[in-house]
């Protein structure tokens, strides 16, 4: 069996308490906003890669919509099957990894990668433009055309902004990718845990995307817990994109 990769280690020892952070209590206005952008006919296909413990996939799915949530964590993705089930609704779940995966001859009318739903999250041995290009490459492919994606990412000159010359010295940050690698504490059962963050700046998202057969449509600030259709400030911790499938995957994809 192959081990798990850390940020699998560190979501299935969260999935407990996962739903208190203060940043998931707005999905019932989260998914009002995405349903304003993603232009979708009644019951359409909608996948949701990482989609953590579902609670856009559920929300989504009680208001009539066919929806897939991937997600690397079997421990997040069993709270989300408990949830939907006390929801009354059907959602497919599946257990992958955002880098590898793909749908054979089935095209999803919309997509989400929400909260750093695994865009971004790189595992010890990801490189930082590999990781999101695949899971960029692999959206796209299970796209129809002209289907929108709404991403949100961690905001790389809010990262820039926070970070000092100690923080390259001493190896928690790296200039070159927007790479901030830190350690979660030792929590019950698990030790410490050592983890990856990649941020991105809006040139280099419309480059990813571009590779990617998604043409970007917007790029506003999009924290979680304050999405609104507004210019990125520069300090907000995560930027939404919102993009559509115009071509497949370019050769330059993985
Ligand atoms: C911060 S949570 C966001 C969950 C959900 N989208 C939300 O908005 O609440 C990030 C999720 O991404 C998942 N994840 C991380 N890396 C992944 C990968 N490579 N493939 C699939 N899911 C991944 C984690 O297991 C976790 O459930």
């Amino acid at each position: 069996m192959t081990p798990k990769s850390t940020w699998e280690t560190f979501f299935d020892a969260h999935a407990p308490i996962y739903d208190g952070n203060v940043f998931t209590k707005n999905t019932i206005l989260e998914v009002d906003f995405l349903l304003e952008e993603l232009s979708l006919q009644p019951g359409g296909w909608i996948l949701d890669v990482g989609c953590g413990t579902g609670r856009h996939a559920i929300e989504l799915a009680r208001r009539g919509y066919a929806v897939t949530g991937l997600d690397l964590s079997s421990a997040m993705l069993a709270r989300a099957a408990d949830a939907a089930k006390a929801a009354g609704v059907n959602v497919d779940w599946i257990h992958a990894d955002a880098t590898r995966f793909s749908f054979p001859g089935k095209y999803h009318d919309a997509a989400l990668c929400l909260c750093e739903g695994a865009f971004g999250l790189l595992g010890q041995g990801d490189d930082p433009i590999d990781q999101p290009m695949s899971i960029l490459c692999n959206i796209s492919r299970s796209l129809k055309p002209q289907a929108k994606a709404v991403f949100t990412v961690l905001n790389g000159a809010a990262m820039l902004r926070r970070v000092q010359n100690k923080d390259v010295a001493e190896g928690r940050f790296d200039p070159l990718t927007l790479v901030a690698s830190s350690e979660v504490p030792p929590q019950e059962g698990l030790s410490a845990i050592a983890v990856r963050e990649r941020a991105f700046i809006p040139t280099e998202l419309l480059l990813l995307f571009r590779i990617a057969g998604l043409s970007v449509l917007n790029m506003w600030g999009g924290t979680a817990g304050n999405w609104g259709k507004r210019p990125l400030d520069l300090d907000e911790m995560e930027i939404m994109v919102v993009a559509c499938k115009t071509a497949e995957p370019s050769a330059a994809g993985v």
